[in-house]
């Protein structure tokens, strides 16, 4: 049956057969979540891109649907770009007759041996898209991609933004009628510039907590391949202001959007309900996507993923405002609980709970440092999740200590590709800006301390720690979000996660609750 192999993620989309890159065109229409994506219908290796399709009503449960968007001659690609509703038919692509919420109109790269140029289709149905023939914008330029457009309340116009791949910038366009863009304004040459700058995403996110509780801000994210600080593929982004025309940063400073190597190609849904963000990404790295041992389809969608934004005590070094990044409502698919147990101040036991299911777990603790304490190298709260035979693991963990840090060790999770891979990095860590617990400190916009991490030592701490793992992926979130990390892992001998170790280290952590549940495959 499809999606039965042991390596195939049961609650993440991948498609039946052959390779998947970015997500393209998230947009919500008509009470359904569109995922289309970079796909090579004809080989498990990128190449011959088109824009394949799947729709959802819950951000979980996908319908796979036909190729939406084909190129016409072969060795052309239709490569990576957005959607978004035309509500009031300003390109007269529609009929009147037509829903307006139903009028989705896409935008994609087409990719030639000798040009990039962008190009836009629309549907009625949701299923099929006509080509509109000329291309909508173009530069005679080849490194020119990945189109995203918004309508824009504050210029009463669209905006798309494009990367300008090798100049390190993105270049924004506008336009009333979908059809005739002219530039507007440039983001250029900030942060880690990588090789090549890659799809664009400028999106509203809600602020959560503190003085602009609900408030809307602007978020821009670009993902640079390669150039990561560890390697391969990664996404950063900047909080800012766009007034229109121009995006401006609020500070100087670069963040990456997950510490770990697989989650790139990040992308908003436009036209979600309510004041809400949601996004996805490709869970996988351009240094070894082609070549995993994957079979027959290679690369998975990461979870979906709720933006918010939260402030944190602002600091020269790192701004005052955070994305935090947690998976959409995982209630929609949890089956039974495995063990659970709150509260249970003091408890300094390990804990081992058996993962009996379909190899997809949603494993979450809070640790609690008390003060005063000694720390070692040693004190570290993690999760261990081994495979049916005992020896292989994936292990997760935060490490306490100023700074803190949480990490993903995918080094006995399989040898036989790893080993072959000098690129499969399997360490991956990053930091835990601040301490985030249980008081309303976070929210104290007072005076620049003189570390961006304080010292807590003298008050109890708390940290939480949540780990997805799904047959061949383990997606962190730390303190609801604050961190996030996403890492696939490939057991070697059909084995998939069966049991789970939870650690408190060196007995100076406590366990303060712990709880184990099984995820529903999301596949029939
Ligand atoms: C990012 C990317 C895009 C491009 C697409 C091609 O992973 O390189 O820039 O449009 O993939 O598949």
């Amino acid at each position: 049956a499809p999606y039965s192999e042991p390596v195939r993620p049961q609650i993440h989309f991948s498609p039946t057969v052959n390779f998947m890159n970015d997500p393209n065109g998230l947009v919500y229409s008509n009470g359904t979540w569109h995922l289309f994506y970079q796909y090579n219908p004809t080989q498990n290796v990128a190449g011959n891109q088109h824009w394949g399709h799947a729709i959802s009503t819950d951000l979980y449960h996908w319908e796979n649907l036909p190729i939406a968007i084909a190129p016409e001659k072969e060795g052309e690609g239709i490569f990576s770009g957005n959607a978004v509703i035309d509500f009031e038919n300003t390109s007269g692509f529609f009929n009147e007759s037509t829903p307006k919420d139903q009028r989705i109109v896409a935008f994609y790269t087409l990719n030639t041996a000798t040009s990039q140029t962008q190009h836009v289709a629309y549907s009625s149905d949701g299923v099929t898209f006509t080509k509109y023939a000329p291309a909508v914008v173009e530069r005679n330029q080849t490194q020119f991609r990945d189109p995203k457009v918004f309508w824009d309340d504050k210029s009463s116009r669209w905006i798309m933004a494009l990367a300008l791949s090798q100049e390190f910038g993105i270049v924004f366009y506008a336009s009333s009628n979908m059809k005739d863009w002219s530039e507007v304004s440039r983001f250029q040459s900030y942060g880690i510039l990588g090789y090549q700058y890659e799809c664009p995403d400028l999106f509203q996110v809600p602020v959560e907590g503190g003085p602009d509780d609900g408030k809307m801000m602007y978020v821009l994210a670009i993902s640079i391949n390669p150039g990561a600080p560890i390697g391969g593929s990664f996404v950063q982004y900047w909080v800012g202001d766009w007034d229109g025309t121009n995006f401006t940063p609020r500070d100087q400073a670069v963040r990456t959007m997950d510490f770990s190597k697989d989650f790139y190609a990040f992308s908003s849904w436009s036209n979600s309900p309510g004041n809400k963000a949601y996004a996805i990404a490709w869970a996988n790295n351009w240094e070894y996507s082609q070549v995993v041992p994957t079979s027959p389809f290679r690369s998975i969608q990461s979870l979906p993923r709720e933006l918010t934004l939260k402030y944190y005590r602002p600091t020269p070094q790192f701004g005052d405002l955070i994305l935090n990044n947690r998976p959409v409502n995982l209630s929609a698919i949890s089956s039974k609980t495995l063990y659970s147990k709150k509260s249970a101040q003091g408890s300094k036991n390990n804990q081992t709970v058996a993962l009996n299911g379909k190899g997809a777990f949603d494993i979450q603790a809070t640790f609690k440092l008390p003060a005063n304490t000694n720390i070692t190298y040693n004190t570290i709260g993690s999760f261990e999740i081994f495979a049916g035979d005992g020896k292989q693991s994936v292990k997760t963990g935060i490490q306490m200590g100023e700074p803190t840090f949480a990490f993903i060790d995918r080094r006995k999770a399989g040898s036989s590709f790893a080993d072959s891979n000098p690129f499969f990095t399997d360490k991956t860590s990053g930091i835990i800006r601040y301490q985030a617990n249980y008081t309303e400190d976070q929210y104290v916009l007072g005076p620049l301390p003189t570390s961006a991490y304080l010292d807590q030592s003298k008050q109890d701490r708390y940290i939480s720690l949540q780990a997805v793992v799904d047959r061949s992926v383990i997606e962190v979130f730390v303190n609801d979000g604050e961190l996030a990390g996403t890492s696939v892992f490939y057991f070697d001998n059909d084995q998939i996660p069966a049991k789970v170790q939870v650690s408190v280290g060196d007995n100076k952590l406590e366990l303060v609750d712990l709880e184990v549940k099984a995820l529903q495959s999301i596949w029939k």
